[in-house]
């Protein structure tokens, strides 16, 4: 049994702890956040993410995981230290790297006087020469120590998906690691050994490129598909039979083109950021980065548009806002499309009734004046129109007479293509979608 520490207990702390303590691993959780630390004591997942309750509470009955405030008593005797913190954008969109700084100088401080080289894996997102350059220094100025002789230092970044996150970082489409030392390298082979996807070794610096090029390519297809799901509607095409009909290519493939109102989330929005920030500073403009977050921040106005083109003024309309988190199955709101939608409904003076099955109570802290409903039917209730921002599987089961029942006006504006256009139209409800193209679904009839 190997004792890892991991600080910094957010969605990739807990989700990289639970599947170390799923492989017999001993996991102490470090973190400034006092009530996380007693949530996760107590078995209680600090956000809702499948699968993570259940897997923390059969950790601790093994007496597999604990977690402390104090990352000098995580590091004591661990053998590996994570580093999961936070990183979030600074005001010129660059990776703000200030709880990374002060978690490898306590993570150092513990080190002093280690010489059984303890190895510190950096899994927060960051740019390339962070592990290098100040994760290294930081850690070698704390301790006094030298890295590659007395502790280890790697980059190892994090691919998980929140909604699916415990299964991912259980079973990852491949393991990245970057490190310069030959023993590190060799314990990070032995570490993973187990699990069973291609290894990529290489090089810290390309190790974070990697992680920032994985995410830009994924938001570029998103943006892609928006541009064209949006030429799309005014051409009256519907942007899923063209995608039916370039998926099958092997160079190209179906994922990640699904249309709406944008990517959101804690990390595509600031990672893109990031990087663009990065190419700025490199001299080297990324304009495909650039447009790509342009783009995004356009699809919440297409929502409203499709809105208006069948409610007409918003003013004094009342407008269900279905789906509050940034994508279903999480309670996470960060970068959600909800809020520039929320607020463009408001600035139009619509009355906002909106609903999440479990992301309402995140959602009033960044809007705490919204009106948040307790059921879909509540929300629905006497409503002038509808936008499905998330596409739970709770929505899928709105039918035309339902919403007939409810609505006083049943338009929708599906922003995620959650319903099935064919069960929508037939005169009963008038149903819009990004990319659905007026005629598109008429075609499909
Ligand atoms: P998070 O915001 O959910 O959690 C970060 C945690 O770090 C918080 O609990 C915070 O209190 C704690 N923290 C901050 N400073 C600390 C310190 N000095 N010492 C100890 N704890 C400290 O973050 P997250 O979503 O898990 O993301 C963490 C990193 O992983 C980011 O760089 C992110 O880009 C990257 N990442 C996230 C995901 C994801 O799906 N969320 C996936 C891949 C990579
Ligand atoms: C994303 C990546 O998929 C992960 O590999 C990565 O580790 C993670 O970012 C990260 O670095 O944090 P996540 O943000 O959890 O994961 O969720 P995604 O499923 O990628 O969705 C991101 C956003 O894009 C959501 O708002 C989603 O609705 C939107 N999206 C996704 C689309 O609009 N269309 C699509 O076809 C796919």
């Amino acid at each position: 049994m190997t004792r890892v520490a991991i600080v910094g207990a957010g969605y990739v702390g807990v989700c990289t702890g639970l599947t170390f303590a799923g492989q017999g691993h001993r996991i102490t959780f470090a973190d400034v956040d006092e009530a996380r630390v007693d949530a996760l004591r107590a078995g209680r997942a600090p956000f809702f993410e499948p699968g993570v309750e259940a897997a923390l509470r059969r950790a601790l009955r093994l007496r597999r995981i604990d977690a402390t405030t104090d990352t000098a008593t995580a590091v004591d005797a661990a053998r590996w230290v994570f580093l999961c913190v936070g990183t979030p954008p600074t005001s010129t969109g660059s990776a703000d790297l200030t709880s990374l700084r002060a978690a490898a100088k306590a993570v150092g401080q513990a080190l002093a006087g280690r010489r059984d080289y303890p190895i510190v894996v950096v899994k927060s997102t960051v740019p390339p020469g962070t592990v290098d350059d100040v994760v290294r220094l930081t850690l070698e100025a704390a301790s006094g120590s030298r890295a590659g002789h007395d502790f280890g230092v790697a980059s190892n970044p994090e691919f998980l998906r929140e909604g699916h996150a415990l299964q991912d970082a259980r079973r990852p489409d491949r393991v990245v690691w970057g490190t310069r030392e030959p023993r590190t390298a060799r314990r990070l082979a032995q570490l993973y050994a187990r699990v069973r996807c291609p290894k990529i070794r290489t090089d810290p610096r390309t190790a974070e490129l990697i992680k920032y090029a994985a995410n830009a390519f994924l938001a570029t297809r998103v943006s892609f598909a928006n541009e064209m799901a949006n030429l799309c509607e005014r051409l009256g095409i519907d942007w899923y039979d063209v995608v039916e009909g370039i998926a099958p290519d092997p160079r190209i493939g179906p994922q990640f083109f699904r249309a709406g109102v944008g990517f959101g989330g804690s990390c595509f929005p600031k990672d893109l950021g990031a990087l663009a920030a990065l190419g700025r500073s490199a001299r080297n403009p990324l304009r495909i980065v650039e447009s790509t977050l342009e783009v995004n921040e356009r699809q919440p106005a297409e929502a409203i548009r499709l809105l208006r083109t069948e409610v007409g003024a918003l003013k004094g309309r009342r407008i269900a806002l279905l789906g509050l988190a940034f994508k279903p199955d999480t309670d996470d709101v960060r970068e959600t499309r909800a809020l520039p939608i929320y607020r463009a409904l408001r600035h139009e003076g619509a009355d906002v009734v909106a609903y999440d099955p479990r992301a309402g109570e995140s959602f009033r802290r960044l809007a705490p004046d919204a009106v948040i409903a307790t059921s879909l039917e509540e929300a629905l209730t006497g409503a002038d129109g509808a936008i499905i921002q998330t596409e739970w599987d709770e929505f899928r089961r709105l039918r035309p007479d339902l919403l007939r029942r409810l609505m006083r006006t049943p338009v929708v504006v599906d922003g995620r293509r959650t319903l099935e256009s064919r069960s929508m139209d037939r005169g009963a409800v008038r149903y819009r979608a990004i990319g659905l193209g007026r005629n598109g679904s008429a075609k499909k009839d």
